[in-house]
């Protein structure tokens, strides 16, 4: 198994080596996917893992069970990663009766500030100097450009049938109300309890506790969690973090790379 030099791109494109292999990148972009797999979508930073557990608890109606004994990557694997095959190999369960996209975008200031964060914790990402320099990387990093990455995804929105987009300022403002539009779009509607149940065990609180989704099982050589936590703060960190001057530089960025965009971005009210 060939793991990516960091030198190495795949279609123009960084990836940190030791999740990502040319074949694992390969698999993941000839992967014919079932007309009933639910595939979760999201720039890094976005609220990939929080989605997890949505996911998961929508498809046990509320039951904490499967979330509390299974880690996140097994019950929904990163399709990218070179363990991807064997996981789905192992269990594929079909419980949903169609395909279904879920997109999760969020406040590229906040991205760019966890993003940061998780630089230092994660042993396999590069050091990420000061936040004035990590910024100015921000286009450049692992994983392509954010801005890329919500073009191209929202763009397809009528391409591709069944599509929802979620944002993460939507989770936070109104989890309640964004379980109920996922459980719905996922054909499988819960009643109030267990709406509620999937509220209580997606919160912030019980993730930050459960260590099958807080990747405090990830071995301490890959992630370092004596520097920082996975599950550090939520939305508006970034009115912490950046200068006026980084902001009008950041919005100016935003404007010209968004331009052409009609997307209404819901963070842009808060
Ligand atoms: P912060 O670093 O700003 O705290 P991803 O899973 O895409 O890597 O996203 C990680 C971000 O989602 C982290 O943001 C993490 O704290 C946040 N997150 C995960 N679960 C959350 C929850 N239940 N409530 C609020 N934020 C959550």
């Amino acid at each position: 198994m060939a793991r990516l030099d960091v030198t190495e791109k795949f279609q123009g494109i960084s990836f940190p080596g030791h999740l990502h292999t040319k074949d694992s990148l390969e698999f993941a972009v000839s992967f014919l996917f079932k007309d009933t797999d639910v595939l979760i979508v999201s720039y890094p930073k976005s609220g990939t893992t929080w989605m997890q557990e949505i996911v998961t608890l929508v498809s046990s109606r509320g039951d904490p069970q499967f979330s509390r004994t299974v880690p996140n990557w097994a019950r929904a694997p990163w399709l990218e990663h070179y363990y991807c095959a064997a996981v789905l190999e192992a269990s594929s369960p079909e419980l949903y009766s169609l395909f279904c996209v879920i997109y999760v975008s969020r406040n590229p200031k906040d991205v760019a500030v966890s993003f940061y964060h998780f630089h230092k914790i994660a042993n396999f990402l590069p050091e990420p100097g000061s936040f004035h320099e990590f910024l100015d990387h921000f286009l450049e990093v692992y994983y392509g450009s954010w801005f890329d990455h919500i073009k191209g995804w929202t763009s397809h929105t009528e391409a591709i049938n069944n599509l929802l987009h979620i944002t993460y300022e939507q989770m936070s403002l109104d989890l309640h109300g964004t379980i109920k539009k996922v459980s719905s779009f996922l054909q499988c509607p819960l009643v109030e309890d267990e709406v509620n149940n999937c509220v209580k065990h997606s919160s912030f609180s019980s993730m930050r506790d459960n260590n099958m989704i807080n990747y405090t099982l990830v071995p301490k050589d890959i992630m370092d969690h004596s520097k920082g936590s996975f599950m550090r703060k939520g939305i508006g960190d970034w009115k912490n973090m950046f200068t006026e001057e980084q902001n009008q530089y950041f919005e100016s960025v935003f404007t010209s790379k968004m331009q052409g965009c009609t997307l209404e971005f819901v963070w842009e009210k808060h």
